[in-house]
């Protein structure tokens, strides 16, 4: 067993993060500085000032994980990073700073996508078995991978427009919540005795692939139409009407996935997967379909570092290390 000592960065997003984690399993810290009261006033993340924001947080939240761990530098066998997908700029700022550490140190640097990283925050705090499927939902993501085995990831199904996270926070706008829209969403749908009937986007009948923009479409339309005749149109049975359609189609197609490629567990990650109604729903499937679910804890499903450090994890075990002239990829595939 390796009981490597990794530092990880992450600053895909607005989250500049650091962690240190011991064997790829084993958390000595996870520092998160989240931008999001910055870019609340814009409505929603500005890139530019995402960037800026980076370069502010990232030594001293470095220093704080390395700290925290009660490490020195001298313990640590290897840097990890995101190197994509993100915006361009914000992914610069981590990589510069996880290159620079690497070479002062002189241990290996790991570059590490940023889907990996949500996938195997499962294995920070559970055991993951293959074949498996993943569910990853944020505000830039909806996809359905499988993984055959350790490390291998097929991506069978994504988003065709918005990711789900982004259909969430634009309802939430419409409904005049504030950036990020998704948990007030969630919490007014909970709420609602009854559901607006909306569309379900399943797409073709063989297809993994979401969409959610016609969806959100239906929902400024029905928001409209209650307008122009005058009519109150209760906020929480349109945010129900808007939950349940996403839900059931996530839920049928990841259910789908699973049995499609006999996987042993379905996993769900990525911020979105603090949403209650999306939990509930699929756990109640996978109890019927007798199909374990793992879902990570809410503080490693939101973008930080250990995730990252757990995907890099099972590349220090294969020394798949990265050149020091590593580009920034905001389209890295997976
Ligand atoms: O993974 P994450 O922290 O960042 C990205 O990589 O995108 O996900 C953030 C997204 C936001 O769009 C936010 O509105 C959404 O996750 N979100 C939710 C809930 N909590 C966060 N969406 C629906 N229901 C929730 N409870
Ligand atoms: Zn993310």
């Amino acid at each position: 067993a390796c009981d490597e000592i990794i530092l990880a960065i992450e600053t895909s997003c607005d989250e500049t993060s650091a962690a240190v984690v011991r064997g790829g399993r084993e958390i000595l810290s996870n520092i998160i500085s989240s931008q999001i009261e910055t870019h609340k006033q814009f409505g929603g993340v500005v890139p530019e000032i995402a960037s800026r924001q980076h370069v502010e947080s990232i030594t001293l939240i470095m220093e704080e994980a390395v700290h925290k761990a009660g490490i020195t530098l001298a313990d640590i066998d290897a840097v990890a990073v995101t190197q994509g997908p993100g915006l361009v700029g914000a992914l610069l700022v981590g990589l510069v700073a996880a290159k620079s550490l690497a070479m002062a140190l002189d241990v290996p640097l790991i570059g590490t996508h940023h889907i990996a990283g949500h996938i195997y925050a499962n294995k920070l705090v559970h055991t993951m078995v293959y074949p498996s499927v993943a569910l990853v939902v944020s505000g830039g993501h909806t996809e359905l991978v499988v993984l055959e085995q350790e490390g291998s990831f097929r991506i069978i199904g994504r988003t065709r427009d918005d990711a789900v996270g982004e259909a969430y926070d634009k309802v939430a706008r419409s409904l005049k919540f504030p950036y990020p829209g998704g948990p007030h969403v969630d919490k007014l749908a909970q709420s609602a005795e009854e559901a607006l009937p909306l569309p379900r986007a399943w797409l073709e009948p063989d297809s993994y692939d979401f969409s959610f923009s016609g969806l959100k479409s239906a929902v400024l339309a029905a928001i409209n139409q209650a307008n122009m005749k005058g009519l109150m149109l209760d906020p929480a049975t349109l945010a129900r009407g808007f939950q349940e359609s996403v839900i059931e189609v996530l839920v049928e197609k990841a259910i789908r996935a699973v049995h499609a490629y006999d996987a042993k567990q379905l996993l769900l990650c990525g911020g979105v997967a603090a949403n209650g109604g999306l939990r509930a729903a699929l756990q109640a499937r996978c109890d019927e379909e007798n199909v374990p679910l793992l879902i990570p804890p809410m503080s490693l499903c939101t973008d930080n570092a250990a995730m990252i450090a757990a995907a890099a994890h099972l590349k220090w075990e294969r020394g798949q290390f990265s050149e020091l002239d590593m580009k920034a990829d905001p389209m890295l595939s997976l």
